[in-house]
């Protein structure tokens, strides 16, 4: 009896959860049909989302200013969309290209090929 009330309870939190999924996820895109359709890609935006991104993968290794040297990473300021790609991606470099330091110490990040175009930004912000 307790068993099936405990499992009436769950049903009705997870119908409670997806409904106020719903809800709130619906909110965001009625919000942004507010906001001027260029602003979302402009390059502004495109810098401070590759900063945060940034910030919240790198730094432990490069440097917080991607003009300078970090502790394990070398700086990275002015790194073209093709290094980033084939860097972050498959962790190799283009072809002919001269790594700024040898080995092979840094991790790959795959689930971040989204955000290549604006970590590029943010490294070849003026
Ligand atoms: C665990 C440490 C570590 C993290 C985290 C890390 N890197 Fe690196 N990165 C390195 C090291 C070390 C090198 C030098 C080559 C090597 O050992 O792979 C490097 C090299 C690079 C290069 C090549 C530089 C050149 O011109 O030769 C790029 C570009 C780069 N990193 C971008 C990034 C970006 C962007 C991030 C965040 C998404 C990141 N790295 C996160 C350690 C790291």
């Amino acid at each position: 009896m307790s068993d099936r009330r405990f499992i009436l309870a769950v049903l009705t939190a997870v119908v409670g959860l997806a409904a106020g999924c719903r809800c709130s996820s619906s909110n965001p895109t009625s919000a942004s049909v507010s906001i001027p359709p260029s602003s979302p890609n402009s390059i502004s935006t495109l810098i401070s989302r590759g900063k945060s991104v940034y910030a919240g993968n790198c730094i432990a290794c490069h440097n917080p200013n991607p003009k300078l040297a970090g502790t394990v990473g070398p700086e990275i300021y002015g790194s073209s969309i093709e290094l980033l790609e084939v860097k972050l991606v498959k962790g190799t470099y283009p072809e002919g290209y001269k790594p700024k330091r040898p080995g092979a110490g840094m991790p790959v990040f795959p689930h971040l090929a989204g955000d290549i175009a604006a970590l590029h930004a943010f490294l070849n912000a003026p």
